[in-house]
Formats: C-alpha cells, sequence, structure tokens
C-alpha cells in the first residue's frame, strides 16, 4: 500500500507505544510478552493495513491474541491509532508489528502460531514477482515452521488469479484446503465476516471476494 509520508509519524507511532511491540526479535523468547494473558492461541494477520479487520477480530475473538504485521510504517500508524481510539473497547489481545513477513522465522518460535489472516496480500500480477506474493511456497514454508500443525491460514482476496495462483502453491506445499468461496458474502460465512478495508472498497464495487481456509 502506497501511502504520503505522514506529518509527525513517529511522533503519533510514539503516541501509540502502549500496543506496539517495538521489538519482535524478543517474540522469538515469549511471543506471548507483550499479552496480559498468555494462554490465549496466538493468531498473527500479514499485511493488516489500515487495521479495520485486526481491530474487529480482536474485539470480537477476545479468546485469541492477535498480531497485526504491516511493513509500511505510515499505513501502520493509521491501524495503531485506531486501535487506540477504541477508548472503553481497546483491545487487550491486539499489538501491532512494523515489520516485513521476509524476517518471520527471525522472529517467531517453531509452531507457536496458531491462526494466520492474509487478507487482500498484494497480487504482484507479473510473472516474473510471483516470489513475492505472501501465498508463495517459499512465504508457505516460512508459515510451515511457525504454525502449529494443525493451526490455520485463513486467505481472502479479490483477486481471482492471485486466489487460483494460491489454490496450486496450497497443493504444492502439501497443505489441506478445507473451505473455499469465490463468493464469500453470498456464502454461508457472510455473516461474521469482519471486512478490511480494501474489502469494503472492492465488495461496494460490485466485485467477489474469494476466500480458502488451510490446514497446516
Ligand atoms: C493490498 S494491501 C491490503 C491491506 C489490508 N489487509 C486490507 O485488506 O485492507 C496489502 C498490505 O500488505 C502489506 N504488505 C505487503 N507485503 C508485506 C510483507 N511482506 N510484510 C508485511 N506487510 C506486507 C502492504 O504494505 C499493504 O499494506
Amino acid at each position: 500500500m502506497r501511502m504520503r509520508k505522514k506529518k509527525h509519524r513517529d511522533e503519533r507511532i510514539s503516541a501509540c507505544s502502549d500496543l506496539l511491540i517495538e521489538n519482535p526479535e524478543m517474540l522469538m523468547k515469549d511471543p506471548t510478552f507483550a499479552f496480559s494473558d498468555k494462554s490465549l492461541p496466538l493468531a498473527l494477520e500479514i499485511g493488516c493495513g489500515k487495521g479495520n479487520f485486526a481491530v474487529g477480530m480482536a474485539q470480537k475473538r477476545q479468546d485469541i491474541n492477535l498480531i497485526a504485521m504491516e511493513k509500511v510504517p505510515d499505513v501502520c500508524c493509521v491501524a495503531l491509532e485506531k486501535a487506540m481510539r477504541q477508548k472503553d473497547a481497546r483491545p487487550d489481545n491486539l499489538r501491532f508489528v512494523i515489520g516485513n513477513a521476509d524476517n518471520l522465522n527471525e522472529w517467531f518460535p517453531e509452531h507457536s502460531v496458531n491462526f494466520l489472516f492474509l487478507n487482500f496480500s498484494d497480487p504482484w500480477p507479473k510473472a516474473g514477482h510471483a516470489k513475492r506474493r505472501l501465498t508463495h511456497l517459499n512465504f508457505l514454508e516460512k508459515y510451515k515452521r511457525i504454525i502449529k500443525p494443525g493451526g490455520t491460514l485463513y486467505f481472502k482476496t479479490d483477486n481471482e488469479g492471485l486466489f487460483n495462483f494460491s489454490l496450486e502453491q496450497f497443493a504444492l506445499g502439501g497443505l489441506e484446503v478445507v473451505w473455499t468461496s469465490r463468493d464469500l458474502h453470498r456464502s454461508d460465512r457472510a455473516d461474521g465476516n469482519i471486512m478490511t478495508e480494501y474489502e469494503m472498497s472492492f465488495s461496494e464495487k460490485g466485485f467477489p471476494i474469494y476466500m480458502a481456509e488451510v490446514r497446516f
């Protein structure tokens, strides 16, 4: 996601430091160190964008701890401020990391994550950029190391090409696809679906949303 540099960005991010994991290297020792209830299953969202999904999910699922990761600091700043604004309902089970999924295996211990959310990941349509897609086999191998056996990946996209590519990659990675929809908003999972900013924008324009649930 491109975004113009925000004025006073660093000060604004500092003002949200309660919700920010500033040293993700510390997760390797204890991936729950930033949460008050360490007994809850751990969920990770990669590419959280402006944070609508992360905030909604953390509020809805008080029975999980959620780490939302975003590589662009200006974008994460918006997500952090959204979470901070929740006032009375500010989620205690949500923390953010400003960082790149390339580093997952340096930050998360083996088999420490129960749920992974990939929402509207960049499609990288050029064939030469396929390795940058977050569902490329190389990323699936990184996820395999940190997700518990039996853990789940939830993947949503508006992009049919990326969806088809991802299904191929899941098969190549030996992962079990347990549920799919090519029109999530008209499926039996429409109720309870938490929308992301991109999802709202694409569905308003009439595009169907694709979803896959994948077992590790
Ligand atoms: C198309 S946007 C979707 C944002 C949000 N998930 C939504 O649905 O509204 C993709 C986001 O993923 C982030 N992203 C892409 N590759 C990433 C990576 N390797 N690590 C962390 N974030 C990444 C981008 O910066 C961007 O904000």
